[in-house]
Parts: C-alpha cells; structure tokens; sequence
C-alpha cells in the first residue's frame, strides 16, 4: 500500500525534487480541487504549509491512494565534499502493474482473480494484492472489508513481458450473500518494485454483482456437466478437416453430457468455423474470441492465462475438466468407457493422462491405396514412435471444484489426491503439428509394419484407426451430411 506520510517528505528532499500526482478516492469535486491544488504546490514548493495541509485533506482517502509519478529531467549535483551525485530519470512504464481479464466467485466468502502482471516485477520483487469488498450502496452498509490477497503464478517462469497471476481472495466470513450485491476491489501494489522509492498502488474493480444477482445456494448445485474441455489458444492457419476429426471424436468420447470450450487466439478461420457451427448449433461447444490477448506478450497466446480463466468460470459447472489439444486424442481401451475411469478416481482430484507419440509424416498404404487422401488422419498416420518414452508430455484432468490454479501438464494448486500412474486405462494420442497445416499431412507412404525415418524407429499402432469408423457414423448421426466435403 502507498504510504501517504513519505510520498510527501518527498517533495520537501532537497535531492527529490519530482512531481508527484496523487489521485484520491474522493468525490469528482473534491478531486479536481485537490488536483489542482497539487499541481500548483508541487511548482511552487517554498510554500511552508504544503505538507500539514495534504494531511489533513487525504482523510478522506479509505483505500490508499494510487500513485502517478511525473518525471522530471533531475540535473546532477556536486556535493560539498566535491562528489557528483547523478541522478536518474525514469519515463513511462514498460509493462503494466496489472491486467485484468476476469474475476469469479469461488464459493460466500472467496473470489479469483486472473490476470497478467510485469513478468520482472514478481521475478526480482515482490508485489502484493489487497482484496477490498465494497458493499453494494442499497444496503445501507458502508463497511469495506479488506484482506490481502494470495497470489499464485501458475505459469512455471514461462512467461514473457508477463507472467500469469491469480489472486485468491478470501474473505473471514461469506460477503454480499444473499444477493446484497457490492464490488470487488483489488490493489495491486508494487511494493517498491519498480523504483524502491514508490509503492505505486493501482486499484482495479475485478467484479461488480448487482443486488439480487448472488446466492451462496448458486454454486451448491450439482454440475451441469460431466466432462468440460478447456482448450488452449487456437492460432494459425488451422486444416478444417483435422478440427473435424477432434470434435466428432469427442464429442463422441465424452458424450451427451459434455461441453467443449474453444479459444480463438486468431485461429478460428471462416473453414474451421464452419466444422464447429454444427456443434455449436446442438450445443456441445463455447467459443470464446480472445484475439485481445495478443497485445499482451505472455507465454504461447496466454495459455496460462486462458486456462486459469476457463477453469475458475466453468468451475461449478462441470464435475470433470480437461486440459489437452486439438491435436490430440484421449482414448480409453476398447472394453471400457472414459466414465468408466472417472468413476473409478472419484476419490481423486486430479489424474494425468499420457502420451503416446504417433508420426505427422508417415501414412500407412495397406489397402485401397488410391483412397488414402479421401481417409482421416487418424486413419492414415499410424505409426508410433517407440523410442520417446510413454510418460514424456502429460496432459491432465481434474474436479475443478478442488482446484484454485492449473497449467498446462497439471494443477500444483489443488486440495485432494493426484493420481499419476494410471496403467494405460487413459492415454491420448498425439499428432504433433498435424492440425497447424492446411495440406495432406502424408509426406511418405509406406508399406511395412515397422519403419526407421530419421533414426527414429516407428511401429505401426491401429487403435484409432479402428475407432474411425464409429466417429464418422456418429458424426452423420448426429449433424447430418453437412461437413462431408470439409477439406484440409
Ligand atoms: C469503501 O470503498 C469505496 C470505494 O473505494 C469508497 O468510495 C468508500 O468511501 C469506502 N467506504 C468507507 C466507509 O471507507
Ligand atoms: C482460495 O484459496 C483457498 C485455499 O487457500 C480455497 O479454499 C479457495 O477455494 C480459493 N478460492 C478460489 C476462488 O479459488
Ligand atoms: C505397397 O503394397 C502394394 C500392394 O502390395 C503395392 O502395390 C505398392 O506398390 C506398395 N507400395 C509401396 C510404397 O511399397
């Protein structure tokens, strides 16, 4: 939090001699005459009641002021002794303090909040949150509450300019229960991170809930869904035809009670939205525009962040969430269904699933060769690689209501059990970089059940191939003929 008194010891340091814009919480008359009231005391600073005079009016700020420092060419200064003392002048700010892109309940007394904050600012300082709640004014309950916030950063160090942050906070007892309504504030301080002679504190208004609009009972229902798929960023020139394949797939894996949410980082085409529109029509899919994000430079599109967001929106909706990509397939053996294995792990809140490396090259000319550029990838490109080892890249599910935080490969912010070794029960399928191009992914046509390309030894692996058959007969079941001329 800003601390009022040494802001304005500032302005009387003879060294110091910056411009310092406060911004108070008071009302828009009292703020402009405080404004320029400052700006007049700032320029001319040998006027001797300039600070008792700011202490008396910054009473009326509850929350701790934000900070705007003005910066000023500072000269340099000889000493007594004869040292030149320099000085340093700092313009602008490189990466915000904070970005918001959502905020959710979490339960009468907790919230999420998820966004973006300075990568170097949580690497090599230590920047904190406050949680305020504001009661709604028709309550007649002027009584802020204020806890500090916890923050996670789920992101392991992945980030660029900016790394992911969620804030968690939790209130000592439930708040704006029974549909009172109010707003959720969060300050989000720099902590002399920045420049250790400020602790820049912006607010941000991460919810606003309407009188009438919460009740604790809301999230105490049972979930809507069984399974809800949260993917990441979606980008580049995506083939319509593989985003076929996928969603037909598990749309059929997953079945009736299911839902898929898409993000749009730009990869969402006019082709590839029509494969979706049929889905989205009978209600399976979500597709969420999140372009927005590319002025933001984090890790991948933001997968972090668009993870975290999905999770903490979905999460009383759907008593299982998965987290995978579109160029991979989740396959439970043959005797079994994917309920089967939720069922069987109810006692846990998260378990991995893992990978089985399949060729984006290499397609299988067994029979009816002519045909092969009319079958589905999953079809053709048969050839598992045997020398990655099986527990390289998991990916993961969990029951998000245990969960405050995810990534990408796992949740580390959990309560409850994780279980790793699942025996093969679950595995995906991964066809890596197949879906990115918008051409036959067949480079090479091959006859053997065995085969070396580039030193790496491949075995030819049927299983979703065999599953094929069933997926189109569920595709045309379900929406009709309309996608049977998708194309690559
Ligand atoms: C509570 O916070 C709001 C918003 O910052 C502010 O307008 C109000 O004056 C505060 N109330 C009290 C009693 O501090
Ligand atoms: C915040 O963290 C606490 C555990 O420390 C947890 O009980 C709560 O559910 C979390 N809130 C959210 C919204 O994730
Ligand atoms: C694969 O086998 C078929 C049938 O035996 C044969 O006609 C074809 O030439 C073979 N193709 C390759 C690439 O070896």
């Amino acid at each position: 939090m800003a601390k009022v008194d040494e802001q304005i010891q500032i302005n009387s340091h003879k060294h110091k001699k910056m411009f310092i814009g406060v911004v108070w919480n008071c009302p828009g008359e009292i703020k402009l005459l405080l404004s320029a009231l400052l700006f007049l005391c700032s320029i001319i600073t040998v006027f001797q009641f300039f600070p008792s005079y700011i202490r008396d009016l910054r009473d009326c700020a509850a929350v701790p002021p934000p900070l705007r420092i003005q910066n000023k060419k500072l000269d340099d200064v000889v000493l007594d002794n004869g040292v030149i003392k320099r000085n340093f002048k700092g313009y602008g700010s490189a990466a915000y303090n904070f970005i918001l892109m959502s905020a959710y309940r979490g339960g009468g007394d907790t919230f999420a909040v998820v966004g973006l904050s300075s990568k170097p600012l949580h690497l090599f300082a230590r920047p904190t949150y406050v949680c305020e709640w504001v009661p709604h004014p028709a309550t007649g309950n002027n009584k802020n509450i204020s806890v500090e916030g916890y923050k996670i950063l789920p992101d392991w160090g992945y980030g660029r300019v900016y790394t992911v942050v969620v804030v968690n906070c939790t209130f000592p007892f439930p708040i704006g229960e029974d549909g009172s309504g109010g707003q959720l504030l969060v300050h989000a301080s720099t902590s002399g991170g920045g420049d250790t002679d400020f602790d820049v504190s912006d607010t941000v208004e991460a919810l606003v809930e309407a009188p009438g609009s919460f009740h604790a009972s809301q999230l105490d229902v049972p979930p809507k869904y069984e399974y809800l798929y949260c993917g990441s960023p979606l980008y580049g020139d995506l083939s319509p035809q593989r985003v076929r394949e996928w969603i037909a797939y598990h749309v059929n894996l997953f079945g009736e009670r299911s839902h898929f949410v898409i993000h749009d980082a730009g990869g969402v085409h006019r082709d590839v939205m029509e494969v979706l529109r049929p889905w989205i029509e009978k209600g399976y899919v979500t597709l969420q525009d999140i372009k927005e994000e590319e002025r933001f430079d984090g890790y991948y599109h933001n997968q972090f962040l668009v993870v975290n967001d999905c999770l903490h929106r979905y999460r009383f909706v759907a008593k299982w969430m998965f987290f995978f990509d579109v160029d991979e397939f989740i396959y439970v053996p043959k005797e079994t269904t994917i309920k089967d294995v939720t069922d069987s792990l109810l006692g846990y809140t998260q378990f991995s699933i893992e990978q089985r490396t399949m060729s984006n090259k290499l397609c299988y000319l067994d029979d009816d060769p002519g045909n092969i550029y009319r079958k589905w990838g999953i079809e053709k490109m048969v050839y598992k690689d045997t020398k990655r080892g099986i527990r390289r890249d998991r990916k993961y599910a969990i029951q998000p209501r245990n969960v405050f935080a995810t990534g990408v490969h796992m949740s580390q912010n959990l309560k409850g059990k994780t279980m790793h070794t699942m025996d093969g029960k679950i595995i995906y399928y991964h066809y890596h970089g197949t879906i990115s191009e918008r051409r036959e992914p067949c480079r090479q046509l091959v006859n053997t059940t065995t085969e070396n390309a580039d030193g790496t030894p491949y075995v030819v692996d049927t299983t979703m191939r065999e599953a094929a058959g069933a997926v189109k007969r569920f595709e045309l079941r379900t929406i009709g003929p309309v996608l049977l001329k998708t194309r690559q």
